[in-house]
């Protein structure tokens, strides 16, 4: 049977700035067979993408990327916040539904013609989601998904890039 997950996301009112409702997967990390079944359920859509990499953008794109990455035996690359990475780099920037950020990757991260799915823990604006974008793509691989544990649809993340092909677990309108 389908796990329900919103049943344990958490949601608090107000975190970190006023009038936003934080969305907060934790308790399913905390629970093993609940990680595992999540995990399970974006590898499945990476598998039907065919995809030959995972990407996760920092922080929690790790948490969640990293296990679909080794349950389907594939590489992982961490799209890293400004200045943590050791090597030559490429960096985009982007808008959050709070703030705005960078992103990283090593330049030789992505081999040209790699499928590439980008997973993380909450699509919102798809701000992240275009700056993995646009560096997977400089880097010459192809963004053939992007998985994500929970969606924001209000936020009309798809709408900004129509051209993705976008899987979640939950959504919360
Ligand atoms: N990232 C962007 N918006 C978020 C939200 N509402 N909850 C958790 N993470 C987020």
């Amino acid at each position: 049977m389908a796990v329900d997950f919103s049943k344990y996301i958490a949601s608090v009112q107000d975190f970190p700035n006023k009038g936003i409702v934080f969305r907060d997967i934790t308790p399913i990390l905390q629970d093993g067979e609940l990680y595992r079944a999540a995990t399970h359920e974006l590898a499945e859509y990476a598998k039907s993408k065919n995809a030959d990499v995972i990407v996760g953008p920092e922080a929690r794109g790790f948490i969640v990327g990293c296990p679909v990455a080794t349950e389907l035996g594939l590489g992982f690359v961490p799209a890293r916040k400004p200045h943590k990475l050791p090597r030559e780099v490429e960096r985009a920037s982007y808008d959050l539904e709070y703030g705005s950020n960078s992103l990283e990757m090593h330049k030789d991260a992505i081999k040209p013609g790699q499928r590439v799915v980008v997973c993380d823990d909450l699509m919102a604006t798809a701000g992240t989601l275009h700056a993995a974008k646009e560096l997977i793509e400089g880097l010459g691989g192809k963004l053939v998904g992007a998985a994500f544990y929970i969606e924001l649809p209000d936020l009309k993340g798809r709408e900004k890039l129509p051209d993705v092909d976008i899987y979640s677990l939950v959504q919360y309108h």
